[in-house]
C-alpha cells in the first residue's frame, strides 16, 4: 500500500537515491531540502519518470519553517508515515555541524 513519506536532504546524495527509491515503490514523496535549484531539478526529473513527488524548499535548522513545511505535506499528501532526515553537510565547523547534523534532524 503507497505510503506517504517525506525526506530531507532528498535533492541529492543519499537523500535523493532514498527518495528515488521510495517512489518507485509507489510512495508519494515530500523531497525537503535548502538548495531551490537542485531540489527544482530532481523533482521535476522524478515527476518527468511519473512520480509521485513534490519539493518543499526548507532549511531544516529553521524549525518553525520545517513545521510550516511538515504542515503543507500532510494537507496536500495526507498524514505522513515515513522520515527519512539525510539533509548535513560533512566539512563544517562544530556548531554549524551541530545544527544541521544534529538539530536539523530533531526538528523533522
Ligand atoms: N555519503 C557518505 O558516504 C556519507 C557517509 C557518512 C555520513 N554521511 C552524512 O550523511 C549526510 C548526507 O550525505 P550525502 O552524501 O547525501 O550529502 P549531499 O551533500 O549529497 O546531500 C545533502 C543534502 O542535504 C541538503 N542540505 C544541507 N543542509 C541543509 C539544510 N540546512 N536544510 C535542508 N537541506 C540541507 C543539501 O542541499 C543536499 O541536497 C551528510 O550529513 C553526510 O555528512 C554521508
Amino acid at each position: 500500500m503507497s505510503k506517504v513519506a517525506v525526506v530531507s536532504g532528498g535533492a541529492s546524495g543519499i537523500g535523493a537515491a532514498i527518495s528515488r527509491r521510495l517512489a518507485r515503490r509507489g510512495d508519494k514523496v515530500a523531497i525537503l531540502d535548502l538548495s531551490s535549484d537542485v531540489l527544482k531539478q530532481y523533482v521535476s526529473t522524478l515527476q518527468n519518470e511519473g512520480f509521485d513527488v513534490r519539493g518543499y524548499q526548507v532549511d531544516v535548522t529553521d524549525r518553525a519553517a520545517v513545521w510550516e513545511a511538515v504542515g503543507s505535506v500532510r494537507k496536500e499528501l495526507g498524514p505522513i508515515d515515513i522520515v527519512v532526515t539525510s539533509a548535513g553537510i560533512e566539512e563544517a565547523g562544530y556548531i554549524t555541524g551541530q545544527q544541521i547534523n544534529v538539530n536539523g534532524g530533531i526538528y523533522m
